[in-house]
């Protein structure tokens, strides 16, 4: 069964962060703006690329303990999602059973509509389940799925891919406490991260020679071109993306090739670019297994098991609500 979709206010909520974020010294734009359609596509693209490491080594985790996983999660009748993308790493993760491991209720939430429906058709079908799929940002959306919550049975949170890495580490604490606060003792969430690895690694897996990710980040501006009105000129825009070994982050940035004015009568805003000045549209921490379990901690998680997949690339951890 899929329940019907709740949605938030994309568009005024959009204007509101664009205004706020390109003020800020640096200039900086909210990544969730990211994933429109093309966006999500993009984003799909990239999981694909031989230079982006994260997917795959996942997705290999997933599938190879996929049974341990859900063990150390205290096997939870009800598992919410956090970006669940496409949601195909939770179709993995449920596995090819009609009712998979006694979970009988999924939530989704994510803020592309059409990554939501995908993944809403790809985790219903052939099960019996009831999914439904929440279009809001991680906070709300996880509110409302507790909020129908209606037994004892435990729940458990997943947070895949990189997502965790797009805060900054006070930001992702506390972002951790909001879900630790959400849920009840011995809960569990179940959370990916991707680790430290040679500059050069990182690098690639941020500006990939195909180009994709640059068109990726570049969207960012099509897309407020198309919501917002804005005016910003695509072609003198470059892709970069850097190595922050002392804030340990992969920064991306959007570099103007010259002076050029930009306005954004939507949410407000006009202002002019410097030669060579960046706007910051995200940034992805990397993290030692030792630093992420304890900001687990911190945030009122006991970490009960962890896998990282034969490469070192990527740590997978299934930790309970202490
Ligand atoms: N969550 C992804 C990550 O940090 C997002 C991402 C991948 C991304 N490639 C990107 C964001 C390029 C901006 C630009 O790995």
């Amino acid at each position: 069964m899929i329940t019907g979709p709740t949605t938030l206010n994309a568009a005024e909520t959009l204007a509101a962060e664009v205004g706020y974020y390109l003020t800020q010294t640096p200039r900086q734009l909210p990544s969730r703006a990211l994933y429109d359609t093309l966006g999500s596509a993009l984003f799909d693209a990239i999981c694909h690329l031989p230079w982006y490491p994260v997917t795959r080594a996942e997705r290999r985790l997933i599938g190879e303990c996929r049974t341990a996983i859900l063990d150390a999660a205290g096997r939870p009748a009800r598992v919410i999602e956090l970006g669940p993308g496409n949601g195909d790493k939770l179709d993995l993760l449920l596995g090819p059973l009609d009712h998979p491991h006694g979970i009988t209720h999924v939530d989704l939430v994510d803020v592309s509509p059409s990554a939501l429906s995908a993944a809403t058709r790809l985790i219903s079908e052939g099960r019996h389940l009831t999914v439904a799929p929440h279009a809001y940002r991680y906070e709300d959306g996880l509110a409302r799925a507790v909020s129908s919550r209606a037994d004892d049975r435990p729940v458990a949170v997943i947070f895949l891919g990189s997502n965790i890495g797009n805060f900054d580490p006070p930001g992702a604490t506390s972002f951790l406490e909001t879900i630790r606060s959400s849920l009840r003792a011995d809960d569990a969430l179940v959370i990916g991260a991707d680790l430290v690895k040679p500059e050069r690694d990182l690098v690639l897996a941020y500006d990939d020679p195909l180009g994709v990710t640059a068109a990726f980040n570049k969207n960012l501006l099509v897309h407020l071109n198309r919501e917002l009105a804005a005016t910003f000129d695509i072609s003198r825009f470059a892709h970069r993306a850097l190595w922050n070994s002392a804030q340990s982050r992969v920064e991306m940035h959007l570099i103007s090739d010259g002076r050029q004015s930009v306005e954004i009568p939507k949410a407000g805003v006009a202002f002019d670019l410097r030669a060579g000045e960046s706007i910051w549209t995200e940034s992805s921490y990397k993290y030692e297994i030792r630093t992420f379990e304890a900001m687990l901690r911190r945030a009122g998680f006991t970490p009960a098991q962890h896998w990282i997949d034969r490469e070192g690339q990527f740590l997978l951890v299934a930790a309970r609500a202490s």
